[in-house]
C-alpha cells in the first residue's frame, strides 16, 4: 500500500470551498479505497493520502492539477503495510497550535523538515483519534 504526503498552499480558502473538497475527496476516496487525513489552515493543506498506489497516484494527478491550491509539493511517498487512518474516507483536522505556525509555513518550514516529521504529524493526529475512540468502543475499529 501507498502513503503519500504533500503540503499546498489554499487558493480562495473559505468554508464553502473546503466543504465541496472534501465532499469530492470522500466520495472519490470511498470508491477507490483511499483513506487519510487533510489538516488545513489559511495558509497551508497538509494531506496524507494511504491506498493501493495505482489509485492514490491517480487521486494526486488530480489534486496537483487543481486550481484551488497553489506550490504542491509531494514530501513523502513510501510503501506501508498499513494505514494510519483506516477509518477515514477523509478525515478534516484544523492545524494544531503544535504544527508550524504561519511565519514557519511562510520560511519553508514544512518543506525543510522532512518526510518523517511530517510523517510523524500524522502519526499523532492519528494518535489523538485513538485516545478519543478509547471512549466509544466500535467493533470496526481493529
Ligand atoms: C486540498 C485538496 C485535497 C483534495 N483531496 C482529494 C482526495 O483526497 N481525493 C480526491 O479524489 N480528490 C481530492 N481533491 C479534489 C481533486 O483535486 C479533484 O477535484 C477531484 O478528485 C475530482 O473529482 P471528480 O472528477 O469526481 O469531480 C482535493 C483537492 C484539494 C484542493
Amino acid at each position: 500500500m501507498r502513503q503519500l504526503i504533500y503540503s499546498s498552499q489554499p487558493f480562495g480558502y473559505d468554508a464553502a470551498t473546503l466543504a465541496n473538497i472534501l465532499v469530492a475527496a470522500r466520495r472519490n476516496n470511498r470508491r477507490d479505497g483511499i483513506t487519510g487525513a487533510l489538516i488545513c489552515r489559511h495558509d497551508i493543506y497538509l494531506q496524507l493520502l494511504e491506498g493501493p498506489a495505482d489509485v492514490v497516484a491517480a487521486a494526486f494527478g488530480r489534486i496537483v492539477a487543481d486550481d484551488r491550491h497553489l506550490e504542491v509539493n509531494a514530501l513523502m511517498s513510501a510503501e506501508v503495510d498499513a494505514r494510519l487512518f483506516p477509518r477515514w474516507d477523509m478525515l478534516d483536522d484544523p492545524a494544531r497550535s503544535w504544527l508550524w505556525s504561519p511565519a514557519e509555513v511562510t520560511t519553508g518550514a514544512v518543506v525543510a523538515a522532512g518526510a518523517d516529521a511530517v510523517l510523524a504529524v500524522f502519526a499523532r493526529v492519528a494518535a489523538e483519534l485513538r485516545v478519543t475512540s478509547t471512549a466509544c468502543p466500535d467493533a470496526a475499529f481493529a
